[in-house]
């Protein structure tokens, strides 16, 4: 059985760099949780809104422990167990959304409302192989306001379901959802994850450090996905993905 210690703040910059410092004082096995974030961080070095309603969290994973735990696992694994166990956690929530909710490349929980991908949670894992440990942060728009400037990509479980949710027993939820996926195997995990992928199957634009990309995206791994490019198939490990049609 995996337990986690909770750690509740009121207000801090990010969870994900309080995680990250814990880590380094040699801490484990800890979830640290804020009501507010004055700094959060998204991906690719993003501003991530963290006004009050919306749950955000960060998991502080031992790495040595999942090595010898799940034997020959790929750490990629425990990126994709955020979206995966964050869009369980929403499907059981949601009356009214749940056959619209799935899971963007990376790690982005979306819903598709009026023909328009939103997104209503992301996750940024941040890892440290020196200590040993990885930084599974996790931001779901649950009760908090919308800014006006991402209103056309973001939405919130609130505005989807027409009600206000306790953060908490959202965030047991993901936890038990979690710890369940952890133990399965690598492609169990991956399996599932592609079950729920809602960028397979899409054109996409895909934004790396070095280029800029179009194709169709005929399959995901822990590696990256698989584009159909004319006649070629190219592979892409990072990057910023965009759904196109
Ligand atoms: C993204 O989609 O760009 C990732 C967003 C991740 C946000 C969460 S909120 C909790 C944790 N602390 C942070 O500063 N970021 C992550």
């Amino acid at each position: 059985m995996m337990e986690w210690h909770i750690i509740h703040l009121k207000e801090i910059d990010s969870t994900n760099k309080y995680c990250y410092k814990l880590g380094k004082e040699g801490k484990r096995n800890l979830i640290v949780v804020s009501d507010v974030q004055t700094g959060g961080v998204g991906r690719l070095e993003r501003e991530w809104y963290s006004d009050f309603g919306g749950l955000y969290f960060s998991i502080l994973l031992d790495l040595k422990e999942f090595k010898k735990k799940c034997k020959n696992e790929n750490i990629g694994k425990l990126n994709f167990l955020g979206s995966l166990s964050t869009l369980e956690t929403l499907i059981y929530y949601s009356k009214n959304n749940y056959k619209n909710l799935g899971i963007k490349f990376p790690n982005d929980v979306i819903v598709n409302v009026d023909n328009k991908d939103k997104k209503v949670s992301g996750v940024l894992s941040e890892i440290n192989i020196n200590y040993g440990f990885l930084v599974l942060g996790v931001g779901i728009n649950v009760n908090n306001k919308i800014h006006d400037e991402i209103k056309d990509t973001a939405t919130s479980l609130k505005v989807l379901e027409g009600k206000e949710f306790d953060r908490f027993e959202i965030l047991d939820r993901f936890v038990d959802n979690f710890r369940n996926n952890y133990f399965l195997d690598d492609d169990e995990v991956l399996k599932k994850y592609k079950k729920h992928s809602k960028t397979i199957g899409r054109y996409v634009k895909i934004i790396t450090p070095k280029e800029e990309i179009k194709g169709k995206v005929l399959d995901i791994d822990y590696n990256g996905v698989y584009l159909a490019i004319d006649n070629e198939i190219k592979h892409i490990a990072v990057g910023d993905c965009f759904h196109l049609r």
